[in-house]
């Protein structure tokens, strides 16, 4: 952190369209005499407006960590004189900048996350993928790690879990291995390369769909100016700042943000909501500033401290990993319900915070267990590859049920054919047993040789029958 100093840079080039600019405002009911804090300074907007409705004695300390932004913004906000005070340092430092200015309670903070136009249209800075320049994407372009540096650091699949976690790339994986297969050729020194990287695996980009490199850049960016870590800093420190009743006007541009700002300002007892659901831009706005599309605004009061004490609070307490504690207290408890109710609370804060710093904000790498990483990655290839096999069990179900239904109808066919043979046997055998019979056999042979039937008196044995016509008695 440094106090701001003039830079000799020139106002007129930095254009940034403000987004939900009255909404963000208008939440914090800017009065004359009030104490003011803009987070996020950029083109001006928000602060300017913010200067405009606490006038005439309304103070507003600006910070941000891109001193380029504040260099060109400084002309315009100087008809507010010392009205104003714009430092170069990050919002996760707010608590030390204010203790500084010997500043213990401000009436109200906004903060507008993310980069800005002009950040992004400079090729210098190395935001963009539209715009050739340097792997840098810092926003505050005088300290920490460049992308082309935080690539090289990291090993493929510490890369796969950045660009998974923070840009919600599907594809990671192969990404990261093209990644680091260009930086080991010496092909990864600007925002061209780690497109084309990007491009190889996810082909060039399709009409009507958004960049393929879009995610990649985003989580990159994400990770290099540790923006998740920066806000939870910013969440933690507003309760300490923010006088009883003093507002937090939040907008964010990313669901990843956007959850932290709702569990905190749900879970942590001494934030009221004043917004149930997230203010978005209008029609009108989206369709004049696209950047507007995206972003979500929530507001909080922060709860009286009196109250707190009533309820035997009030007692912040600061976890290992930094993040405040909340005190036992709901600003919609009154003194006469138990100290149970502000338990709960306290509990049930804690919880979501643990549970929105495990999803979104878990540090990446080596302390994420590889299997919960690869599982989660694949998890979407494991869903169709488990939809497939049921598929395919289902339709072999199908196919040996056909097949049972076929051999049955066979086996009944073979069973009847065998009944029938049955029956001719029987036949046969009576008709042998009738042939044994002396004139069953004559009559079986005249029938066959067309003679009458002899009437019984008139058949004789065979050999007297042939002396008879010999003798001319018979024909
Ligand atoms: C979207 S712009 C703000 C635009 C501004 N509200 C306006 O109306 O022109 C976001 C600004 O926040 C700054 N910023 C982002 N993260 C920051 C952080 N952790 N600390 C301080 N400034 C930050 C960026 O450098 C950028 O200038």
């Amino acid at each position: 952190m440094s106090a701001a100093t003039p830079v000799a840079a020139q106002a007129s080039a930095y254009a940034h369209e403000t987004v939900l600019l009255e909404e963000t405002v208008a939440a914090l009911a800017p009065r004359s005499g009030g104490l003011y804090v803009d987070a996020t300074v950029g083109g001006g907007g928000h602060i300017e407006r913010l200067l405009a409705l606490s006038a005439p004695l309304g103070r507003v300390v600006g910070l941000d960590r891109d001193e380029r932004a504040l260099a060109a913004t400084r002309a315009r906000l100087s008809p507010f004189g010392d009205r104003v005070e714009l430092v170069h340092a990050r919002f996760g430092e707010l608590r030390a900048v204010l203790e500084e200015r010997g500043v213990t309670r401000v009436d109200g903070v906004i903060a507008d996350l993310g980069v800005s136009s002009p950040q992004l249209d400079d090729a210098t800075r190395g935001f963009s993928f539209t715009r050739g320049g340097p792997l840098d994407m810092r926003m505050d372009g005088s300290s920490g790690e460049t992308a082309a540096e935080l690539v090289a650091r990291l090993d493929e699949n510490e890369l796969a879990d950045v660009l998974f976690k923070y840009g919600e790339e599907r594809r990671s994986r192969p990404i990261a291995r093209s990644i680091k297969r260009a930086e080991a050729e010496g092909q990864l020194a600007t925002t061209d390369d780690l497109r084309r990287a990007v491009v190889r695996v996810l082909g060039p980009r399709k009409q009507g769909a958004s960049d393929p490199a879009t995610r990649t850049f985003q989580a990159l960016r994400i990770a290099v100016n540790d923006e998740l870590g920066e806000l939870e800093a910013l969440l933690a420190a507003l309760p300490l700042v923010l006088a009883d009743g003093g507002v937090a006007s939040l907008i964010s541009f990313h669901s990843l943000e956007d959850r932290l700002i709702k569990h905190t300002f749900r879970g942590d007892a001494r934030f009221e909501p004043l917004t149930k659901r997230p203010v978005v831009a209008g029609d009108a706005e989206s369709a004049r500033n696209p950047r507007a599309r995206s972003a979500k605004l929530r507001a909080a009061r922060r709860v009286s401290r009196a109250e707190e004490r009533e309820l035997g609070g009030g007692v912040v307490r600061t976890a290992s990993n930094g993040v405040a504690q909340t005190p036992n207290v709901r600003r919609s408890a009154t003194p006469t319900e138990p100290v149970r109710t502000a338990a709960t609370g306290v509990r049930r804060a804690a919880k979501a915070l643990a549970a929105v710093r495990a999803q979104a904000a878990a540090p990446v790498g080596p302390r994420s267990s590889p299997i919960a990483a690869w599982l989660a990655r694949r998890f979407l290839a494991l869903w169709a590859l488990a939809v497939l096999a049921t598929a395919a069990a289902f339709v072999a179900h199908l196919a040996l049920r056909f097949e049972t239904v076929r051999l049955g109808y066979d086996v009944g066919a073979a069973r009847r054919a065998q009944n029938s043979l049955v029956e001719q046997r029987r036949l046969l055998s009576l008709e042998a047993a009738t042939l044994g019979q002396a004139d069953r056999v004559e009559a079986v042979a005249r029938g066959s040789l067309g003679m009458d039937v002899p009437e019984p008196s008139r058949v004789v044995p065979m050999g007297a029958h042939a002396s008879r016509r010999a003798a001319g008695s018979v024909r």
